[in-house]
């Protein structure tokens, strides 16, 4: 029976992400109609303290791939206040099985994703744990259908989870994701620019000025912190036919450097960027929420006009290995 099983889910990859993702959207997306108050709350702190950090069309897709795929388990660091765990437990709620396996190192953050995994009765869903998800062993680390990585946007972090986990999964239909990536020939614009001179950290007014200093700072502190590893240079281009504004590709962290090094290595239909597939599901409304984010998040397309980025990439775990060996036998 489990062969069975198996097999079955092993041929609904066979016909590549790019269309696995277009069944899935096909069979669930009238569903996602139900997940509308995540994005409408994603902001509101009282709910998600760190304020939901994942994109609508990259959750709905999240969503009905979930649905679609009915994978019995699935490894997320880090869920922050829990906003991308949501769109992933509300659907196994769905599929009445599966279970996450989820790593916050933020405290606040996690008490935050516990309060609403039990507020939306997802918690037979959830499994999280708190604590740097580097010093934590898991529980059978080679047996997860989705591998999924919002965490630390560091070449070392993502090797470390690459080599952890992903390189040890045992299962030939396991598929990966990246978040905070988009693909090299992306062109948007954030805090009015590149350039990024004296923009505002924080344009939203209804803020008050100590919260946005503290934040402010925090930020500095960040990128200081961060500044060696995680920080790649930007690549800046000029406005096209002199319509359009400067843009640049939406990277400016090394994991987003790694996962485009190997997206290169990869077939087409073994990966992904939700940023080239916008186009393909206007019954899911991506840019519904545009204006909504881009207040906090001020994210733009070449014409400054708010945009969100979909900034997820997918592929395949078999692909991903080879991909992982062929990158690091070049160097
Ligand atoms: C971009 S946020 C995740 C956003 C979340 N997926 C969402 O949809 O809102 C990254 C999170 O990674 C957590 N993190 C960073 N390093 C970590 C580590 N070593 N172990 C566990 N969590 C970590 C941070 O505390 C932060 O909450």
């Amino acid at each position: 029976m489990y062969r069975l099983l198996k097999k079955e889910s092993e041929n609904k990859l066979i016909m590549g992400i790019r269309d696995t993702f277009k069944k899935a959207a096909s069979e669930y997306a009238h569903e996602t109609n139900e997940l509308c108050f995540l994005p409408e709350n994603r902001l509101n702190e009282k709910i998600f303290i760190t304020q939901g950090q994942y994109d609508w069309l990259s959750g709905q897709l999240l969503y009905c791939l979930i649905r679609y795929l009915k994978p019995k388990r699935i490894l997320e660091i880090s869920p922050s206040s829990g906003y991308s765990t949501m769109f992933m437990a509300l659907a196994l709620k769905k599929n009445k099985g599966g279970l996450i396996f989820s790593y916050e190192l933020d405290l606040k953050a996690a008490k935050s994703a516990a309060t609403n995994f039990n507020n939306y009765q997802v918690n037979d869903f959830v499994k999280l744990h708190i604590g740097d998800a580097q010093q934590t062993s898991i529980v059978a680390p080679d047996d997860f259908n989705l591998y999924f990585l919002d965490s630390l946007h560091t070449n070392t972090f993502a090797r470390w989870f690459i080599e952890t986990h992903v390189l040890k999964a045992s299962r030939s239909d396991a598929l990966f994701h990246m978040h905070d990536i988009l693909p090299r020939h992306a062109r948007v614009r954030c805090h009015n620019g590149p350039p990024f001179e004296g923009t505002p950290l924080d344009p939203d007014p209804k803020i008050s000025i100590s919260k946005k200093v503290k934040r402010a700072i925090k930020k500095i502190l960040n990128i200081e912190k961060q500044m060696e590893d995680d920080r790649a240079p930007l690549c800046i281009y000029p406005p096209l036919l002199g319509k359009e504004l400067p843009t640049y590709d939406g990277n400016c962290t090394t994991e987003a450097v790694l996962g485009n090094d190997l997206a290169a290595l990869m077939k087409p239909e073994d990966s992904v960027f939700l940023y080239d597939v916008i186009d393909d599901y206007p019954n899911l409304e991506p840019l519904k929420y545009n204006s909504l984010f881009c207040r906090y998040y001020p994210r733009a397309d070449d014409k400054n006009q708010p945009m969100e980025w979909n900034n997820s990439w997918w592929c395949s775990v078999t692909a991903l290995k080879e991909a992982y060996k062929t990158l690091n036998n070049k160097k």
